[in-house]
C-alpha cells in the first residue's frame, strides 16, 4: 500500500459527483445496490440520501452478497444506473460484462491494483488507505456525498456509525483513525456526536449495569456476556449501590470512584479466564454520543446504533435498518428493537451450543474451525466469528465458522484474533482458496468471507489452513 493520498481521492470524488449529478439532472432510474451489515445500511443510506437530495430518482437496495448470477438480476430490473456501496470490488469484470459503463462501485474492500485507475471506482485502498482500519464503505459514500454537496456533511454521523458497526474502531482507546475521524470531526463540528472516555458497554446510558455487562459481547467476556444473573452476582457483593430510590442506575450514572470499584469486580471476574486486566483495559475506550438521539434509545450510542443495524442486517430485515438511517424513529425503531432481543438470543444459543464442545468446534494449529451446519444460521456466521474471535479463548487464533447456505453451498466467515501471532491477510486467503474449488470469497485482512459448493468443503479447509500455515 503506498502513500495516503487524499487529493487524489478528493479528486476521483470530484468526478464521480459530477457524473452523479448529470444523471440526477437528466431524470436517470439509479439503484443504490449495498451490502446488509451496518457499514452496508449505512453507507447505502448515505448514497440515497444524496442522490435524492439533488432530485435523483432513486432507490435502494440491500444484498447479502454480490455474484454474477446477482448482477444479471439486477440488470433485468432495467436501472439506468447503479451504484454499488460496500461491494461489487471483487466482480469488476463481470459488473462491467453487463453493465457497461452504467454503475459506479464506492467502497472499502481490496480489489485488484489494475483496476485503481478507472473512474468507475471509489475505493479507498486506490489512494492508499487501509480499508479494513481507516475507512468503512460508509464513510467513503459520505466524502462522496460532502462532494455532491457541501450540506450533506450531516451524513457523517451516520459515517461514524457505519465504521464503528463495522469494527474499525481499532485506533488507540478505541477510537476511529483516518478518513473515519475525519468524519468524526465533521459530526463533532456540527455538534451532531461528542467524543468521551468511558466504558464502553452497551446500554452505558440506559440500562442497569448489571443488563449492560451482560449485553456487551465485543469484547466477549465469559460468564457475563449475555448472562444477566451472573452479571448481577459479580456486583452485588462489590459495595457499588445498583439502585437509588427503587431505581437502577446506568453506567453513566457512577462517579469516577464508582466506576474504579467497577473496574476492579471485572478485573477479578476476568482474572479468571485468561489476561483479566488486558480484557478490562479493552472495555474502556472512546465512546460518540448522537447529541440529537432520545437519551433512552441504542441510537444515542454509535457503537449501539452499529450493533442495531448489524441485528436488523442478520434477522432479513434490511429494510427496517435503512428506514431507521433515513430517519423513521417509531415504527422501524420498535420492531428493531424487538429484532435485537431476537438476535442476541440466537447468538447466545449458538455460543451455548458451542460451549457444549462435542464435535463442533476443531483447532488445527492457528485455526479454530467451528462446524455449525446443525445450529448456525447462514446470516450469523459473521456476528458469530466476530464474536468469537472478540473473546479471550480465541483471541490469538482465526476462526473460521461455516454454516449451510441453501440446499448445495456453505458460507464460511473468518476473523482475526487480536492477539493473532502471525501476518496474514483474510480477504486475500479466502478469496484464492475459494476461487481453487470453484466458489466466490474476499474480504479484509482481519475479516473475509466466502461461499463455496457443499461438494467441495474439506479441499477449500485445507486449502485454507495451508495458506494460514505458509
Ligand atoms: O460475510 P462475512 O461477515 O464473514 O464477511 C466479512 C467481510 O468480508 C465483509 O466485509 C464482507 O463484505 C467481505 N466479503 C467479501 N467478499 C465475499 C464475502 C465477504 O468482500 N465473497
Amino acid at each position: 500500500m503506498g502513500e495516503a493520498d487524499r487529493n487524489a481521492l478528493g479528486a476521483r470524488a470530484e468526478g464521480a459527483s459530477k457524473l452523479l449529478t448529470k444523471l440526477s439532472r437528466e431524470h436517470k432510474r439509479i439503484l443504490v445496490v449495498t451490502h446488509i451489515d451496518a457499514d452496508g445500511l449505512s453507507s447505502g443510506s448515505i448514497a440515497f440520501q444524496s442522490l435524492a437530495r439533488k432530485g435523483a430518482i432513486t432507490s435502494v437496495r440491500a444484498l447479502p452478497d454480490l455474484d454474477p448470477r446477482g448482477i444479471d438480476l439486477l440488470k433485468n430490473d432495467r436501472f439506468d444506473f447503479y451504484l454499488f456501496t460496500d461491494l461489487g470490488s471483487g466482480l469488476i469484470e463481470q459488473l462491467t460484462a453487463a453493465l457497461g459503463e452504467s454503475f459506479m462501485v464506492v467502497d472499502h474492500h481490496q480489489l485488484p491494483p489494475e483496476y485503481a485507475s478507472r473512474p468507475e471506482i471509489l475505493n479507498a485502498w486506490n489512494f492508499g488507505y487501509d480499508g479494513g482500519t481507516d475507512v468503512c464503505s460508509a464513510t467513503m459514500a459520505y466524502l462522496l456525498a460532502k462532494t455532491l454537496d457541501e450540506r450533506n456533511r450531516d451524513l457523517s454521523v451516520q459515517a461514524v456509525v457505519g465504521a464503528l458497526g463495522d469494527r474499525q474502531d481499532g485506533g488507540p482507546g478505541r477510537s476511529l483513525t483516518g478518513l473515519n475521524r475525519e468524519a468524526l470531526d465533521d459530526s463533532v463540528e456540527l455538534g451532531l456526536v461528542t467524543v468521551a472516555k468511558d466504558f464502553l458497554f452497551h446500554g452505558r446510558e440506559t440500562r442497569p449495569i448489571h443488563e449492560a455487562m451482560a449485553m456487551t459481547y465485543s469484547p466477549y467476556i465469559p460468564g457475563l456476556s449475555g448472562a444477566k444473573d451472573a452479571s448481577l452476582a459479580a456486583l452485588s457483593n462489590s459495595g457499588l449501590v445498583l439502585k437509588e430510590r427503587g431505581r437502577w442506575r446506568s453506567i453513566s450514572e457512577l462517579s469516577t470512584e464508582e466506576k474504579q470499584k467497577l473496574m476492579e469486580v471485572l478485573t477479578s471476574f476476568a482474572g479468571s479466564s485468561g489476561d483479566g486486566s488486558a480484557l478490562v483495559s479493552s472495555l474502556i475506550g472512546e465512546v460518540y454520543t448522537l447529541q440529537l438521539e432520545d437519551a433512552l434509545t441504542p441510537l444515542r450510542d454509535a457503537r449501539e446504533y452499529g450493533t442495531l443495524l448489524n441485528a436488523c442486517g442478520r434477522m432479513d430485515a434490511t429494510d427496517i435498518g435503512i428506514s431507521i438511517c433515513l430517519g423513521d424513529r417509531y415504527t422501524a425503531l420498535s420492531e428493531a428493537l424487538r429484532l435485537m432481543g431476537e438476535y442476541r438470543s440466537k447468538l447466545n444459543k449458538a455460543i451455548q451450543a458451542l460451549q457444549m464442545g462435542g464435535d463442533r468446534v476443531s483447532t488445527h494449529g492457528d485455526v479454530t474451525v467451528v462446524m455449525g451446519e446443525e445450529f448456525i444460521e447462514e446470516r450469523m456466521t459473521g456476528s458469530i466469528s466476530s464474536l468469537l474471535a472478540s473473546s479471550e479463548k480465541f483471541k490469538d487464533k482465526m476462526v473460521l465458522v461455516r454454516a449451510r447456505s441453501g440446499d448445495s453451498e456453505l458460507k464460511f466467515s473468518s476473523r482475526l484474533g487480536d492477539s493473532f501471532p502471525k501476518e496474514v491477510n483474510l480477504g486475500l486467503i479466502m478469496k484464492e482458496a475459494a476461487e481453487q474449488v470453484g466458489g466466490v470469497g474476499g474480504g479484509h485482512s482481519m475479516a473475509a468471507g466466502a461461499k463455496i459448493p457443499i461438494s467441495k468443503r474439506d479441499e477449500f479447509t485445507r486449502a485454507v489452513l495451508e495458506k494460514v500455515a505458509a
